[in-house]
């Protein structure tokens, strides 16, 4: 990924091409004289989202907002579209719609041949569901805190041909790497086909060691899905490392691309098996690659190109230094709410066991009551669950956000839990 950053100037088109807000912002990242451990450097980083002063948001696990060099960059394609929606000026997409195919595939270790470019984690799972063959009496195995893209689609299918999809109960917080995977390892059976679970979850934040899940799924011939919504651009993810068959994310989330814009991973080998959900012009058996899962008839072109400056954008700060300092935010979060008397951490303190997900509850107020509280009267936006195991308040912190909001937003809720 270094070397990518160190590449990055190269591999974007002449930076005259680029907005005012992309030529300020990487000048200003050459020139800064701090580097990305220090606060300055990410105030700068901050600066360049359009997020409201009085907010402090903290909820990229459900969508990120786009920084306003990646928006420019939106607006300026769609003004070109519609000045001139001809073949001829459209012509140029099919060009970049590649350039961002090859992005995406070396920022994940992967081939481009082995990228399809869909519209959200949603609709790369279900690609995958509705695609692999499956017949009555194979099984497919599942985990409650999947979602529901990666969980209910399987059912559905299941109740229609008569497959069975058996679900394990994931214990909160989780007690080792090794009881994940051996709940898993034991949970399979001969009749085992896939096996579906989450890089990290969004409901309590488990990193599942995926690496580890597919190798039992590659050495019984299983198909092994995993769902990244919540690691894809959070962490620097080597799915050539993983194993995996197949891997979706959306573009919103952690990467803070456009709306309904995302990634969906076959491996080469599996590619074959996969039946297309959606069959429109332009479809051939013949396509190369994952290409044949991406054809959804008229296509939003300026959207690539946004997803595209996302990934750039990315690329200019870095993928590590990205995920060291969510991870910082993160961590620093966790261990101070921990320390709230009345406060139940419900998020793996480990790394190996976590992400950028942070699930607490407060023992003495219900969880709508302080998630309201801690809006209306902080402008603290959350995401949270009101019941069940995975109860609480869901932080999920990411580049644009300051020491300083992460220490409002501790002490906000430890003035509710006492
Ligand atoms: C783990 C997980 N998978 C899938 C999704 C669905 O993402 P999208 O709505 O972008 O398809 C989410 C959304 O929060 C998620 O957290």
């Amino acid at each position: 990924m270094e070397s990518s950053r160190r590449n990055f100037f190269l591999s974007l088109p002449a930076l005259a091409a680029l907005p005012a807000s992309w030529t300020a912002f990487s000048t200003a990242l050459r020139a800064a004289s701090s580097t990305p451990d220090s606060e300055a450097y990410w105030s700068l980083v901050k600066r360049q989202f359009p997020l409201s002063d009085d907010l402090i948001y903290l909820n990229a696990a459900n969508v990120c907002p786009a920084s306003r060099p990646v928006l420019d960059r939106h607006a300026e394609f769609m003004r070109d579209f519609q000045s001139n929606p001809s073949f001829q000026n459209r012509a140029k997409y099919e060009a970049m719609r590649e350039r961002l195919r090859d992005k995406l595939a070396r920022m994940l270790r992967v081939t481009s041949d082995e990228i399809a470019i869909t519209r959200n984690t949603s609709e790369g799972t279900n690609i995958v569901v509705k695609g692999v063959d499956l017949k009555p009496g194979d099984e497919v195995l599942i985990t409650d805190h999947n979602h529901p893209s990666n969980n209910d689609s399987w059912k559905v299918r299941a109740q229609r041909e008569g497959f069975t999809v058996s679900s394990l109960t994931v214990r909160v917080p989780a007690a080792s790497r090794e009881e994940l995977i051996s709940q898993i390892e034991k949970a399979v059976t001969p009749r085992t086909r896939v096996i579906a679970v989450t890089h990290v979850t969004s409901t309590t934040g488990i990193m599942y060691p995926a690496r580890e899940i597919a190798e039992i799924a590659r050495r019984r011939g299983i198909w092994m899905h995993l769902d990244g919504a919540q690691s894809f651009a959070a962490l620097d993810v080597n799915l050539k490392e993983i194993g995996c068959d197949s891997y979706s994310a959306s573009a919103h989330k952690w990467l803070m691309g456009p709306l309904e814009a995302g990634v969906l991973f076959v491996r080469s080998d599996r590619i074959a098996s996969v039946w297309p959900s959606i069959v429109t012009a332009g479809w051939t058996d013949h396509l190369k690659g994952a290409r044949k899962l991406e054809v959804y008839g008229q296509r939003d072109d300026p959207r690539i190109v946004a997803l595209e400056s996302a990934v750039d954008f990315t690329l200019l700060i870095g993928m590590n230094a990205i995920e060291s300092r969510m991870r910082f935010l993160a961590t620093s979060l966790k261990e101070q709410l921990s320390q709230i008397p009345g406060v139940r951490l419900k998020t793996n303190l480990e790394p190996e066991l976590s992400g950028g997900v942070v699930k607490a509850d407060i023992s003495r107020v219900p969880t709508k009551q302080a998630y309201d509280s801690l809006w209306n009267e902080h402008r603290i936006s959350i995401a949270m669950t009101p019941s069940g195991d995975s109860q609480g308040l869901r932080f999920s912190p990411h580049i644009y956000n300051s020491r300083q909001e992460i220490q409002r937003t501790v002490d906000a809720v430890k003035a509710l839990a006492s």
